[in-house]
């Protein structure tokens, strides 16, 4: 029977073949969605049980917090913990609320009912996790509103149909607070539909032994990288839109481990992705020769 849900969402998510294939409507198999391996999640505080408490009472969750700081680690990780599928949304300025919520799609025997991740989670008890929802217009944050308070619905208007969400239905997005200018920030009404928890870099012992962990490099080297990336994050604002996250000094970690020169390695994670201003780069560059010179 697996087998057989398997068979057809491979169809479903083939974009050519879904338009072709009679698919069975609504059947997805919520097995795929499980995370079987723990996702490595190091605490740097009391978010593990505030977020079970809030999963207990299945409160719509914002995770705040600067880009390549754990956000998305935590949340793969709490799935895994409390053993509920995550189905997991890239939003995007172009994304309408049918991509989130479902269309009608031509096939040989005519129209077919397509659900879209929101819906499946619903549907399936899954946790869905929007990463990103800002950058999504606004008549398309407006659909989870009736899934985010008491109604916990989903009308799914060209259908004609209401969706009550399965119990173990939970909801979280991730909102990177620097980044919004007032056009794209969340209205009020969305934002306060949502308990919400602040991330951060993790504090340097944590940092480092994240960064040693997870790149394979020596603990010595990762203490030097997150040095560095403490200098650049007090830049943030000075010439710097962003400091140095946890995910490039994961990566400088990686190629150091590899065998790659750490002055090498540091300039094409840490310095070039972050700047184009020569200036910038040359101060980046000194902090990295002051540890690595
Ligand atoms: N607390 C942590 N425990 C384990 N790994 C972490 C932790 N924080 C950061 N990392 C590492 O940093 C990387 C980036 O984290 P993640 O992808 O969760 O960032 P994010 O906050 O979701 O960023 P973005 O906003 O860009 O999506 C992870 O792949 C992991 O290697
Ligand atoms: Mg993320």
């Amino acid at each position: 029977m697996a087998n057989m849900l398997q068979e057809q969402f491979k169809h479903r998510s083939n974009e050519e073949e879904r338009v072709t294939m009679s698919v069975t409507e609504n059947v997805v198999d919520a097995e795929q969605y499980l995370i079987k391996d723990e996702p490595y999640y190091e605490p740097v505080g009391k978010e593990l049980a505030l977020y079970e408490s809030a999963y207990d009472v299945r409160m719509p969750m914002m995770i705040k917090g600067p880009t390549g700081c754990g956000k998305s680690r935590f949340v793969e990780h709490m799935a895994w913990k409390l053993g509920k599928p995550l189905i997991t949304v890239a939003c995007n300025e172009d994304m309408t609320a049918s991509d989130l919520v479902g269309r009608f799609l031509l096939d040989k025997d005519g129209t077919k009912w397509q659900d879209g991740p929101l819906t499946t989670a619903a549907r399936m008890g899954a946790i869905c996790y929007l990463d990103e929802i800002v950058e999504a217009r606004q008549d398309t944050t407006v659909v989870i509103h009736p899934l985010t308070d008491h109604r916990r619905s989903l009308p799914l208007d060209k259908k004609g149909e209401l969706i009550q969400a399965h119990p173990d239905f939970q909801l979280v997005i991730s909102y990177n607070p620097g980044y919004q200018s007032l056009m794209k920030d969340l209205k009020q009404s969305t934002k306060q539909r949502f308990g919400a928890m602040d991330f951060d870099y993790p504090e340097e012992k944590i940092e480092i032994n994240i960064v040693a962990k997870e790149s394979g490099v020596d603990p010595v080297i990762a203490e030097k990288l997150v040095h560095i990336a403490h200098r650049a994050r007090n830049l943030k604002g000075h010439g710097l839109d962003e400091g140095i996250s946890t995910r490039l000094l994961v990566y400088a970690g990686q190629l150091i481990a590899k065998g790659v020169p750490p002055l090498d390695a540091c300039s094409m994670t840490m310095v070039t992705p972050l700047t184009d201003d020569p200036d910038m780069r040359d101060t980046l560059n000194a902090a990295v020769e002051t540890f690595f010179g």
